[in-house]
């Protein structure tokens, strides 16, 4: 009896002690401030965050923030998606940070960005949607922070994109997105001092004019590359494919979309070098000349656009090789000649081939055989067994085009994507969506 009283006591002392060691750990006075600052001064909040954030609750277990186990500072602060409005200015205090998420918010704005300054720890900023548009230089706030690896600054109202700024601080950086901006100067310089660390470029969406970089093909590990809707113009650049072709057990791109631009000039044989290249879209520029011969040995392209160019000559016999192709567009060409025969390219459908006035086979609905008078669009079958095999095969192109647009689409333009994207191949542990993380959605990317 005597000596469980004072163990008892020991217990519930230590009990005491331990507890309120951790309420205080975890919430200085300041941090707390700081936080109620940068609540106070967002005018409309989701209410399930809200009633997270109350003023009375003497905690600060709010929702989307995160402390270091051992220090109690704020490491992360993830309100994506929050539904959040008003303007934010009050995060510099939180020195510690490391991840900062206020993407999808569209009621946010920023009158002066100088306080990013103090955030000198962070890693990762996602703004995306966030109004900058009053922020005129938003490029040297973010040179202020050195230790950068992601910066996601879609739909911001951005104006300047800085083409002459000659270098940046943030040189680790791998994933820069600035799409959906309002850039109408050249692609910048600077992008050069990423070269060594970039894996994921997202610039579509704006109206950059001038040519493709030759410098980007310094960009070792790129694996995603977007231009799709700028006003690029010139030819692309044949280095795209060289610098990266002797690195091809190495991670290469697997995406390229250079599509609705003025992009003249032939197709480089080098880029169909890129071996592991899994999305090819240059569909709705100028290029001509003929599709190389080399197209076949891309043995792992899945989905292929080349449509609305001014593509002539023949289509390579070797494209009936490429058996990961489920998506082709050839349409809106020069084209002539036959399709070349094979199950791949037979079972794609009619609207891969269609707008091409002088190419014939199936799936077209016109004769090998040159006939000028041949302009019916019923095909003439000799017996039953025939007609069957061909409308199966029409069957099969549309299941083909439907199932695959669906996985296009999912992958490539959900804004979503590229976070489960990163998420299968390395460090990002917080967000999954759902429909990226079935494994189908993106097939073998990681090896
Ligand atoms: C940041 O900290 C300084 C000094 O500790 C304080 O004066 C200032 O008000 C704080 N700012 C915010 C936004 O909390
Ligand atoms: C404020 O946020 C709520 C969600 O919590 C949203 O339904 C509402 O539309 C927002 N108000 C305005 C004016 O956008
Ligand atoms: C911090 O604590 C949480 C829960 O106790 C744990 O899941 C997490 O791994 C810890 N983090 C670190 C960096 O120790
Ligand atoms: C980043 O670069 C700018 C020049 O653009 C320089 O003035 C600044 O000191 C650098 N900042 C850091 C934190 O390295
Ligand atoms: C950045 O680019 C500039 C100009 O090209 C160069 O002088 C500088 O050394 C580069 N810095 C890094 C870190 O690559
Ligand atoms: C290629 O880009 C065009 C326009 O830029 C787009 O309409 C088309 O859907 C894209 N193709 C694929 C397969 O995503
Ligand atoms: C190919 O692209 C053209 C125009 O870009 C479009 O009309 C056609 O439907 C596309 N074909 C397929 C199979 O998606
Ligand atoms: C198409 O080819 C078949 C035989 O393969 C032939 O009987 C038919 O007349 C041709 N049709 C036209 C319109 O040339």
């Amino acid at each position: 009896m005597g000596t469980s009283i004072p163990t008892l006591a020991l217990l519930i002392f230590l009990l005491i002690v331990v507890g309120n060691s951790n309420s205080t750990i975890i919430c200085h006075e300041k941090k707390r401030t700081t936080l109620l600052n940068f609540r106070n001064g967002l005018t409309n909040l989701s209410s399930s965050w809200l009633s997270s954030w109350s003023v009375q609750e003497n905690s600060c277990q709010w929702i989307g923030v995160h402390y270091d186990n051992v220090t109690g500072r704020v490491i992360k602060l993830d309100l994506f998606g929050m539904q959040l409005q008003g303007e934010i200015n009050q995060l510099g205090n939180l020195s510690r940070l490391l991840h900062l998420d206020l993407g999808i918010n569209n009621g946010l704005f920023v009158g002066d960005l100088s306080w990013i300054s103090g955030l000198h720890s962070l890693k990762y900023l996602d703004m995306s949607g966030v109004d900058l548009s009053k922020i005129v230089n938003w490029l040297h706030e973010m040179n202020k922070l050195p230790s950068l690896s992601e910066l996601l600054l879609s739909s911001c109202g951005l104006e300047s994109v800085y083409p002459s700024l000659s270098y940046v601080n943030f040189t680790s950086l791998t994933v820069l997105d600035l799409s959906s901006n309002l850039f109408k100067r050249e692609v910048p310089n600077w992008l050069d001092n990423l070269s060594t660390s970039l894996i994921y470029l997202q610039l579509r969406g704006n109206a950059l004019q001038g040519q493709i970089p030759v410098a980007l093909s310094n960009i070792h590990d790129l694996r995603y590359l977007n231009f799709y809707g700028n006003q690029l113009n010139g030819p692309i650049p044949a280095s795209i494919g060289r610098q990266l072709e002797y690195k091809r057990n190495l991670k290469l791109v697997r995406s390229i979309d250079l599509s609705s631009n003025n992009l003249f000039g032939s197709i480089p044989v080098e880029l169909f070098g890129l071996f592991e290249l899994r999305f090819l879209n240059m569909s709705h520029n100028r290029l001509v000349g003929e599709i190389p011969e080399n197209i076949g040995s891309m043995t792992t392209l899945e989905c292929l656009d080349l449509s609305k160019n001014d593509l002539s000559g023949k289509i390579p016999e070797s494209m009936s090789n490429m058996a990961f192709l489920d998506y082709l567009n050839l349409s809106y060409n020069y084209l002539s000649g036959s399709i070349p025969s094979g199950t791949q390219l037979q079972s794609l459908g009619e609207d891969t081939f269609i707008g091409n006035a002088e190419l014939c086979g199936a799936p077209l609905l016109i004769n090998s055989t040159k006939d000028e008078e041949s302009h019916g669009s019923t095909p003439v079958h000799k017996n039953g067994d025939e007609s069957e095999m061909f409308w199966f095969y029409i069957g099969m192109g549309m299941g083909f085009v439907i199932s695959f647009w669906g996985v296009c689409v999912v992958i490539f333009f959900k804004s979503t994507w590229r976070n489960a994207y990163f998420k299968f191949l390395d460090e990002l542990k917080d967000r999954i969506y759902v429909a990226a993380a079935k494994g189908e959605m993106v097939p073998q990317e990681i090896q």
